[in-house]
Formats: C-alpha cells, sequence, structure tokens
C-alpha cells in the first residue's frame, strides 16, 4: 500500500434514532498511517459515528469501504476481523482480573486444551516493549492507574491484531504529562503503520498530534482540514458555528466572609493510607481557589470529604461557620453547598432517570417542587425545561433519560443543576471535563457570575489553563499537603510544574 491508500472511506451515513438523526450524511476519510483527528461539539455525533465504525450499531444509511472493499460492520467481531479496534471512553475492564487476563479474555491462546499462559505473556511483553508502553501482564487492573488502564486498552486492540485505531476521548481523563507520552505512543503507532482516529476536544493536542481534522456538526459533515493550515480559533467556529471567545474576561470582585474554612484536615484514603496529611486553607466569597496538582495526590478524598462522601480522621471542616466535619451528604448539600463530582456517572447523575428527574435530584422535596409531600411535575418539567434551553443541553426534551445524553451533554446537565441552586459554596472537580471549547467558555463565564454574586468557588481542576485563567488563588497539591501557595498572574506553568512534582514554595505559610 501507498502513503495514500484510504484505509477508511465513510460515505453519506445516516443514523436516525426514532425520528432524530445524530448522524445525517457524514463523510470521513482516513489513510493509511495518518491520525486524523475527529471534531465537533458536544452531540455532534462523534461517538455515534465511531460506534458505527467498530460494529456496535448499524446506520441507517450508508456506505464504509474498509481498504477499498465495500463491508457491512455487523458487530464487533466483523470489525476485528477487519483490523479494527476502538478505546472506548470509559474503560471496558474487569477490576479483579489481570492485565493479561482482560487482554486475552475471549482470544485465549491454547496448547491442546490448556490455556496457554507462557505465549500469550511473551506475546503481550513483546508488543508492550515494541510500543513503549511498560504495562506489567501480571498485575491486576484494581492495582493500576487510569494511564495503565488506557495501555491496557492499548494493547488489547494491539493482541487482537488492529491497524485500524479509534481513540473516543483517550485523554479526558489523563495529567498533562500522561497525556505528552500518550502522545507519544500514538506517533509511534502511526509510525508503525497503524491508521488512526482521534476524538478529542482540546484543540492543542490536534495541533500537536493530528495531520488532518475532520469537523462534524449537528450531525453534519462540516468539512476536512489540514492542521496546519488551519488556526484554533477557526477550528473553534467550525464546529460551534460562531466565534468563540477563549480569553476570559475576569472583572476584580469584593471578597466575601470566608465560606470555607478546612483546618488541619487528616484523611485517610481507601487503602488506609494518610491521603492528606494535615490541609489547611480558607476560601471567602467572592473568590475562587484554584486546586492544581497531579491526579492522586489528595484531591479525591478533599472533594469527597468536604461533601460528605469520606470520613474525616482529624481536622475541621467549617462551612459558612457551621462545623460540617463528618456530616451527611443531604445536611451539607442543603446547608448551601454545590458539588460538580468528577465522575459525572458515579456520583453526579442517575442515568435511567429522565433529565427533569436529574436536574431536580437535590431539589424535588422542597417548595415550590414538592408542597406536603407531593411532587409537583408540572413545575419540575418547566424548571427542566428553561435549564435545557439556558444551558444548550441537546436532549430530545425533559422526559428522556438523561443516559441516552452525549457525554458532554450530561455533564452539562449537572453542571444547570448545581449552579442553578442556592448556594454559597461551589466546589467543582473538573467541571468541563469533556466539554467542547463553546461549552467551556459558557461554563467559565457562568462560575465567573456565581463568584460576581458573591460566592465561594473551590476549582479543582487537572487543566492548568483552566485553573490559571479562573482562579484569584491557587494552592498546590502534592502528596496530601499544600506544596506552595501562588496568585496565577504571578507564576508560570513551569512554577507550577514544580509544585506539582513536590518541590515547596520558599515562605509559604501554609501548613
Ligand atoms: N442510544 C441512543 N438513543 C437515542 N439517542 C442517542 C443514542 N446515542 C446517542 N444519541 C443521541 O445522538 C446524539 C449524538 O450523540 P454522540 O454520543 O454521538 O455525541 P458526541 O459527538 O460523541 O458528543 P460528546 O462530545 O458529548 O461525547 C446526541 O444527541 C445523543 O443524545
Ligand atoms: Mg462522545
Amino acid at each position: 500500500m501507498n502513503e495514500t491508500t484510504n484505509v477508511i472511506e465513510m460515505r453519506h451515513i445516516v443514523k436516525d434514532f426514532n425520528g432524530f438523526k445524530a448522524n445525517d450524511d457524514i463523510n470521513l476519510t482516513l489513510k493509511q498511517g495518518e491520525i486524523l483527528a475527529l471534531l465537533g461539539e458536544n452531540g455532534a455525533g462523534k461517538s455515534t459515528l465511531m460506534s458505527i465504525l467498530s460494529g456496535l450499531m448499524m446506520p441507517t444509511a450508508g456506505e464504509i469501504k474498509v481498504r477499498g472493499q465495500e463491508v457491512a460492520v455487523k458487530n464487533p467481531t466483523v470489525a476485528k476481523d477487519l483490523g479494527i479496534g476502538m478505546v472506548h471512553q470509559h474503560f471496558m475492564l474487569m477490576d479483579s482480573f489481570t492485565v493479561l487476563e482482560n487482554i486475552i479474555l475471549g482470544h485465549e491462546p491454547s496448547h491442546g486444551p490448556k490455556l496457554d499462559f507462557t505465549k500469550a505473556k511473551q506475546e503481550i511483553e513483546a508488543l508492550s516493549d515494541c510500543y513503549n508502553l511498560n504495562v506489567d501482564p501480571l498485575k491486576k487492573v484494581s492495582e493500576i492507574t487510569v494511564a495503565q488502564q488506557q495501555r491496557v486498552e492499548i494493547l488489547k486492540i494491539l493482541y487482537r491484531g488492529a491497524d485500524i485505531m479509534i481513540f473516543d476521548e483517550p485523554t479526558a481523563v489523563l495529567t498533562p504529562q500522561e497525556i505528552t507520552e500518550f502522545i507519544q505512543i500514538l506517533k509511534e503507532l502511526a509510525a508503525e503503520g497503524k491508521s488512526i482516529i482521534l476524538i478529542t476536544h482540546k484543540l492543542e493536542e490536534i495541533k500537536r498530534t493530528a495531520d488532518e481534522v475532520t469537523v462534524i456538526r449537528a450531525g453534519q459533515s462540516v468539512g476536512t482540514f489540514k492542521v496546519k493550515e488551519v488556526s484554533d480559533n477557526r477550528l473553534a467556529e467550525l464546529m460551534v458555528g460562531r466565534h468563540v471567545n477563549m480569553q476570559l474576561d475576569k472583572p476584580s470582585t469584593e471578597l466575601g466572609q470566608t465560606m470555607l474554612k478546612v483546618d488541619k484536615l487528616k484523611v485517610k484514603n481507601r487503602q488506609a493510607v494518610w491521603a492528606l496529611k494535615g490541609l489547611s486553607f480558607d476560601l471567602r466569597g467572592g473568590e475562587i481557589l484554584g486546586v492544581a496538582g497531579i491526579d492522586g495526590n489528595g484531591q479525591d478524598e478533599l472533594v469527597r470529604a468536604l461533601t460528605g462522601l469520606q470520613h474525616v480522621d482529624s481536622g475541621h471542616v467549617i462551612i459558612a461557620d457551621q462545623d460540617m466535619t463528618n456530616q451527611n451528604v443531604r445536611k451539607i448539600t442543603s446547608s448551601g453547598v454545590a458539588h460538580i463530582p468528577a465522575d459525572r456517572q458515579k456520583y453526579g447523575l442517575i442515568l435511567p432517570f429522565s433529565v427533569a428527574a436529574n436536574l431536580s435530584l437535590q431539589t424535588y422535596y422542597q417548595a415550590p417542587f414538592s408542597k406536603y409531600n407531593v411532587m409537583h411535575h408540572e413545575v419540575i418539567n418547566k424548571f427542566a425545561d428553561d435549564l435545557i434551553d439556558q444551558y444548550d443541553i441537546r436532549t430530545k426534551g425533559s422526559a428522556e433519560p438523561v443516559g441516552d445524553l452525549s457525554g458532554g451533554n450530561q455533564q452539562k446537565v449537572i453542571i444547570a443543576r448545581e449552579l442553578s441552586r442556592d448556594s454559597n459554596l461551589i466546589i467543582a472537580f473538573q467541571p468541563t471535563r469533556g466539554l467542547d471549547v463553546g461549552a467551556i467558555e459558557y461554563i467559565h463565564q457562568q462560575l465567573l457570575l456565581e463568584r460576581a454574586k458573591g460566592k465561594a468557588i473551590l476549582l479543582v481542576s487537572y487543566e492548568l489553563d483552566e485553573i490559571m485563567q479562573l482562579s484569584d488563588r491557587i494552592i498546590v497539591l502534592h502528596d496530601g499537603t499544600i506544596s506552595g501557595e501562588v496568585k496565577p498572574e504571578e507564576t508560570s506553568d513551569e512554577e507550577l510544574g514544580l509544585l506539582m512534582t513536590g518541590f515547596k514554595k520558599e515562605g509559604t505559610t501554609l501548613a
């Protein structure tokens, strides 16, 4: 095959869900050995299109050619036989199995009637070495990090012979350092002749990684562009259909009273190891305090301890002058704490419930949603319709199960619910994970509006850009302690990077 061979051609793809066209005449071409980015706003139809290519669903209309041959990708086995493998956004690994067992599951090599583990282990090690994946086949999946789990997913499709590889938002769960390593892996795979489709909302990643980018909007093709020839602004405009302001305007605000005081907080994690080792800081109304740090340095435990999801071993959490240490979730939320959790499907939503039910999940038992213990569905539905409008949640209606929404639109449901609630303190953990640039702009503006209203906002994020743009002050978490406190206008990515790896800032006054 020469360099310009098309390995995939998708033509006029249509996918109709009961009259709603998630894909409405989309074209996509993938060339041998290239990295093609697939870009589109939340709900544009990217995951749907890739599910069709990997045999998870059949298109309503359209044609797919693989290496020039027209094919019907009826199921994932057909896709596998065609050399197509997909790494899904939510990993599909068994926690209690080893890496090796996960990789060979369903494709076990045998030696007579017996499983040939030795052969499998050798093959996996060879693949892991070849692409620098650094995975130990004998570790249990529950013992390895998210980034390593992702490498297991990559090994899984390599082991099954994939040379056309699809990644659906692979970097949403990775830290900046892990993203750099992941991009390196993608480039090595492409250099070896693999052809890759990469879904990401991060324009900067597309710039670093892809040769071409195919843009879709509202289920339709917008076009395919050479990455070198198109600017970030133009890409943002193409995908959302309007100008996106990537620079935020952050007016100064007056600081109010202390809304959150964390005092010598000590918390053990699930493995009974100290995750927070005596953390102290405070946060006032009208202020955004950014918490920066590499994933796994106590962020999870901090947010869980503040919201009542985790037992505090010692120290105090004072919210608006009330001691809320080890109080239950309902008491904390109803006292005026909004919480945008990092894992939207686990803690933020009830997937089979409707959009309306999810939007009133924290308030359905209060007036005006309920009276004398009877729920008022008209009020709940009207409230939902207003939020759907205001936050541009792409849904077929407030009665649709929230699980049918695209990933980014599920996130918008949580944000709409939490920001529309009466609160003094907003705890936002990775609030824009998986959102497109247009939605990020909107959410950032909303957070600034809440700040202008005098609310206190704790922003925990792995996105340094987000922390730098929004925060008034930044604390850096390292190994359960604060390695430094800085102001965004007085620091740099380099200084933050050093603090994140544990270099203490001189003159730090915090415990
Ligand atoms: N199984 C389904 N039933 C009904 N509607 C669906 C189903 N799957 C997806 N949709 C709808 O199709 C549209 C496209 O969804 P898709 O998941 O492809 O978007 P996406 O581009 O991947 O968005 P995101 O960036 O938010 O992940 C959405 O409006 C979604 O609600
Ligand atoms: Mg998607």
